[in-house]
């Protein structure tokens, strides 16, 4: 071993023990946000959102860019009221088909805390296990490879609802490019437009996370869930899976 890729060795060794802790998630756990803004003020338990619930029938950019879900725990002021008139998760849990959201009326306690549900002992309708089951596997995240399952169809991706998306003239998708860390030693990085794209269209990157062409990060930005960060650590596959982002190696 040359004495660069040796350095590159020992920064990646430390780089994972680093982002160790934040490995402890189980897989069911991963990407969960609990939202209490106003539930426990109300008297009701905080709302346990669960993305691969979600992710596993709807694109990102449905709920992050039609729907308009910030991407930050918290971030959306959500009331009853909102989501009784058909927006935010009321725009899909309506009663038709799927269980409806917020009423007034407090009696419906069983249909309440399906979502209004952290710290109570509620059985969900949809199991993690029997879902994920027949996807392909993964180590890391959910456990679930959502690329993989977005490309063999074992999922099938909805990326527009009637009366809430726009229909808009399909944006060409850019080319994929590599970037060079600023280590010797570490393999470059080959980020895929195409890919992304498929998930997230080009809004939920363009212009909030990434300025188009002169974004300068680190791996730091990274793990303090900027950039990449932002969602690689808390929805999509982790940072720890380094060589899935390192994946062209230096010659
Ligand atoms: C069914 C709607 C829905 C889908 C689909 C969805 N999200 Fe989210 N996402 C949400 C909601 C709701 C929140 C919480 C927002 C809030 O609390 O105001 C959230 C929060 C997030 C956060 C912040 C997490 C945190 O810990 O702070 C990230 C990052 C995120 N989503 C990324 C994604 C990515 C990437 C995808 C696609 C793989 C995706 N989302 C698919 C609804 C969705
Ligand atoms: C784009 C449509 C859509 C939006 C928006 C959406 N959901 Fe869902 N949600 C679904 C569907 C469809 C299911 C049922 C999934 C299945 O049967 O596999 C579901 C299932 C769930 C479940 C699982 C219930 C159980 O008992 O297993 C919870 C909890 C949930 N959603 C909460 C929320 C919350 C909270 C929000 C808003 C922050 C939200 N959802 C926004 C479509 C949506
Ligand atoms: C599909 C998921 C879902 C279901 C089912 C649901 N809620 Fe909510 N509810 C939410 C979300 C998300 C929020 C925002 C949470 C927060 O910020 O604390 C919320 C907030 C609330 C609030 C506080 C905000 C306000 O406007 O005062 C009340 C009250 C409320 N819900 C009542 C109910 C009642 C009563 C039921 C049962 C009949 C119910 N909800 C069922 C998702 C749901
Ligand atoms: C997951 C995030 C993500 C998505 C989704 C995404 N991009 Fe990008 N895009 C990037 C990154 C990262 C760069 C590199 C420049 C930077 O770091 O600022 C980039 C660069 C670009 C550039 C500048 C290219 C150059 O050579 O300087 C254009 C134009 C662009 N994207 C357009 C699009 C379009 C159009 C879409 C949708 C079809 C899209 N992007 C989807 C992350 C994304
Ligand atoms: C807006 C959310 C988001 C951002 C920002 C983002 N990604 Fe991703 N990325 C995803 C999702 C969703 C997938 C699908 C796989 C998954 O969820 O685990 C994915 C998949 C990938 C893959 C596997 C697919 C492939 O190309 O082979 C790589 C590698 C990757 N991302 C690298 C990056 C890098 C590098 C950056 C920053 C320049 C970045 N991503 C920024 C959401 C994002
Ligand atoms: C989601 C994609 C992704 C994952 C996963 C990832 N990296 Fe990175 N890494 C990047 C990007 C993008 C850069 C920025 C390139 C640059 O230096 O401009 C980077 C840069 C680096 C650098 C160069 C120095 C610096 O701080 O910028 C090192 C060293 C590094 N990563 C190590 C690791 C190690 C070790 C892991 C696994 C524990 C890892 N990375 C996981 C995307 C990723």
């Amino acid at each position: 071993m040359n004495r660069i890729s040796a350095w590159g060795m020992l920064i990646a060794i430390i780089m994972v023990a680093v982002l160790a802790p934040a490995a402890g998630a189980a897989p069911a756990d991963y990407g969960r946000v609990v939202i209490n803004n106003a539930s426990q003020k109300a008297g009701l338990a905080p709302v346990v959102f669960d993305h691969w619930v979600h992710r596993a029938k709807y694109t990102c950019r449905l709920c992050h860019v039609d729907i308009g879900f910030g991407m930050k725990a918290g971030a959306d002021v959500i009331t009853a009221a909102d989501n009784g008139k058909g927006l935010y998760c009321g725009v899909c849990h309506n009663g038709k088909p799927v269980f409806a959201a917020c009423s007034a009326d407090k009696s419906d306690v069983k249909r309440c805390e399906r979502c209004h549900s952290q710290g109570k002992s509620v059985r969900p309708a949809v199991d993690f296990a029997a879902v994920t089951a027949k996807l392909p596997k993964d180590k890391f995240g959910n456990g679930v490879n959502w690329e993989k399952a977005a490309e063999d169809g074992s999922i099938k991706l909805i990326d527009y609802i009637e009366g809430v998306s726009i229909k808009k003239p399909a944006q060409t998708v850019q080319k994929d490019f590599t970037i060079k860390p600023k280590s010797a030693g570490m393999a470059e990085i080959v980020f895929s437009h195409k890919k992304h794209s498929l998930w997230n269209g080009c809004e939920v990157c363009h212009p909030e996370i990434f300025k188009q062409g002169s974004t300068k990060y680190s791996m730091d930005d990274i793990k303090a869930k900027k950039f990449c960060g932002v969602c690689h650590g808390t929805v999509a596959f982790p940072q720890e899976d380094c060589s899935r982002c390192h994946s062209k190696p230096v010659k």
